[in-house]
């Protein structure tokens, strides 16, 4: 049986999957005829996974998952270290990402190409550090945690919500950002 805690990680790591695929499509697609609004969704799309993703999602891995993976599985040590300063990084990541894109729209074509090869690094290095977390971490914690674990895990994640899944009762502090993003953006988190 999936415990609520791990599915929460795994329902997250989809959903931000599908925002960062979506950003993949919209740098690929770039600007065309409709400038402003490629701009405002980009904007968007790193705001939400500045805000929610590496804040929420992060803080509840590093804090709450990783110390009792990491007390049952100390040969861990060493991808947890790595985890851990990816969760570190990942604001100023984010941040250099948001200050390229602003450069490129308010300075012109000539600061595209940084942007962009930015973004496509920042994409393959976020889906490697979910794929390292679902293949290492969640199935080792299914496997080494116990009930007692699990018990404090499920009722901290239990507070937390995501807007993009849908399952839980939503935030609204995230309503208006995600309506903004699925409305313009295009599919598979878009709705044109
Ligand atoms: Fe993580
Ligand atoms: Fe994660």
């Amino acid at each position: 049986m999936t415990h609520e805690s791990i599915r929460i990680i795994h329902d997250e790591h989809a959903a931000l999957a599908a925002m960062l695929h979506s950003l993949r499509m919209m740098v690929k697609r770039g600007p065309g005829k409709e400038p402003e609004n490629f701009f405002d969704v980009l904007r968007a799309m790193l705001f939400y996974i500045d805000e929610f993703s590496d804040r929420l999602h992060h803080t509840k891995e590093s804090e709450l998952l990783f110390p009792p993976v990491l007390k049952r599985a100390p040969q861990l040590q060493e991808v947890i270290a790595r985890l851990d300063k990816d969760h570190a990084n990942g604001e100023a990541s984010v941040r250099e990402i948001q200050y390229l894109l602003l450069a490129w729209e308010l300075l012109g074509e000539s600061r595209r190409p940084a942007f962009e090869q930015a973004a496509t690094r920042y994409l393959d290095f976020y889906l490697e550090h979910m794929r390292l977390e679902e293949t290492v971490i969640l199935p080792e914690a299914e496997k080494v945690l116990t009930d007692a674990d699990w018990k404090a895990l499920d009722a901290a994640f239990a507070t937390n919500c995501n807007p993009l899944t849908g399952k839980y009762p939503r935030d609204p502090v995230y309503d208006r950002l995600f309506t903004r993003i699925a409305m313009r953006a295009p599919s598979p988190i878009g709705l044109g």
